[in-house]
């Protein structure tokens, strides 16, 4: 059977490309070893979808991308902007909503945005084939390709690799778009999992278990002078480390064996409130504190030292200073990440060098490669959605 093109991968990359591709008048086949189309988009912003954030700046796409190489995605991401996106999604009915810091959401599901991928494929008159594996790719003389896959022999003009990253194996995530980019002599970017929890050794962790669940705004940081990172946004304590939207986006910035830092209530000044009881009150500080912090997180950190525990009124200056550092400035170094289990995207991928930043084609003629396969990552928030889609329809329109 031959086609213009066969993309491999019916995520949200593949299917958003395939789409645009069918609808310029190719014979579009679209293939995927799961059941289901789409499953990531399904799970995505807690069964929402957060497609897309408004606050995209392209001048500046290092802002929110990483990379090897940060400018790469700047081509892509200015062709098709959120705007083009949220006016394909007002196109369809869809109802949306956001949520802060740009932050767009699905009111009802993200069901609503795959029916909408798959009905942009059905317009395009685009063949989906799924559950097929593709079991070879090879290139043919007439600079064609063929494929092996579980639903017979293929040819195309054109290969589209949307395979995604190797976060959330169970759901379909594997190898593959790194496997057939070494096959085709293209580079890669070491990959390991981003915006992921952090774990931390069980010794070290132990005092911390009993704060499981606890949410709270908080300030995060990694890094040393030029590669300092930080943001401001809610951190949440698990039984095994630190999770929630803080510590997934410092996640993809932190680098093994160095420590985070956290300012546990940035919004209090903590020095100035703690004097104010002392001269006020009799009360215990661990009371005290819970007016200004989580009565959970005040009892847990006054247990640490036996200057904390008595009535604020007997404490020493100099034990409250060090009380209102320790929140200000909680430096932690995890062992590890909850890794590809929990990861909700895979940092560095295909190498940037070998693909064109117009088209996504890489090195190998007719070879192109799209979302988050290739190394380039966004931040928490819908960048990794707006990346897949302005990456697919750079790429379906070149094709
Ligand atoms: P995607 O993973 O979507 O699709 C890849 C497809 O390839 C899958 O359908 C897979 O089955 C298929 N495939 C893999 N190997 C194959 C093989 N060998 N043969 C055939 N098919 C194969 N981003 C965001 O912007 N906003 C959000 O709210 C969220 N939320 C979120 C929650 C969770 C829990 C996760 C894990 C991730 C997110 N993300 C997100 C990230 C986002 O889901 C992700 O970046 C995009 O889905 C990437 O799109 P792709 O099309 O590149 O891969």
């Amino acid at each position: 059977m031959d086609f213009d093109v066969v993309v491999i991968g019916a995520g949200a990359a593949g299917l958003f490309c395939a789409g645009v591709a069918g609808q310029r008048g190719l014979k579009v086949l679209v293939l995927d070893h799961s059941e289901k189309v789409a499953e990531k988009v399904r799970i995505s912003g807690g069964g929402r979808a957060n497609f897309t954030n408004r606050d995209i700046d392209v001048r500046q796409p290092h802002k929110h991308f990483i990379s090897e190489n940060p400018n790469f995605c700047r081509s892509a991401l200015s062709r098709y902007t959120p705007q083009d996106f949220i006016a394909l999604v007002q196109k369809h009915g869809i109802p949306f909503h956001e949520k802060h810091k740009g932050q767009l959401f699905c009111d009802r599901s993200a069901e609503d945005l795959i029916n909408m991928l798959v009905a942009e494929c059905d317009a395009g008159g685009v063949q989906r084939w799924q559950p097929c594996g593709v079991k070879a790719v090879r290139g043919v003389a007439d600079g064609a390709y063929e494929l092996d896959t579980d639903r017979g022999m293929v040819k195309s003009r054109s290969v589209v690799i949307a395979t995604g990253g190797l976060s959330i194996p169970k759901i379909g995530a594997t190898d593959f778009g790194y496997r057939i980019a070494k096959q085709f002599g293209l580079r890669l970017v070491e990959q390991r999992p981003g915006l992921v929890p952090l774990t931390f050794d069980a010794d070290a962790w132990a005092p911390y278990i009993p704060l499981a669940g606890l949410s709270l705004p908080v300030q995060i940081e990694t890094g040393a002078k030029k590669t300092r990172m930080a943001f401001m946004e809610d951190l949440l304590f698990t039984h095994r480390g630190l999770s929630g939207p803080a510590v997934l986006q410092i996640s993809s910035y932190w680098q093994e064996g160095t420590p985070i830092r956290l300012n546990l209530a940035p919004e209090v000044d903590l020095p100035e409130a703690l004097t104010q009881a002392k001269a006020r009150s009799r009360k215990l500080i661990a009371n005290e504190l819970a007016s200004l912090v989580p009565s959970r997180l005040a009892d847990a950190w006054t247990q640490q030292d036996a200057d904390w525990q008595k009535p604020i009124s007997d404490a020493s200056d100099k034990a409250l200073a060090r009380l209102a550092e320790r929140f200000a400035r909680w430096e932690i170094t995890p062992n590890g990440s909850e890794g590809y289990r929990k990861a909700e995207v895979t940092m560095g991928g295909v190498d940037t060098r070998d693909l064109s930043s117009q088209t996504m084609e890489s090195k190998q003629p007719g070879l192109y490669f799209i979302g988050e396969v290739v190394d380039v990552t966004g931040w928490l928030g819908g960048y990794n959605f707006q990346w897949a889609w302005a990456s697919a329809h750079a790429c379906a329109s070149a094709l």
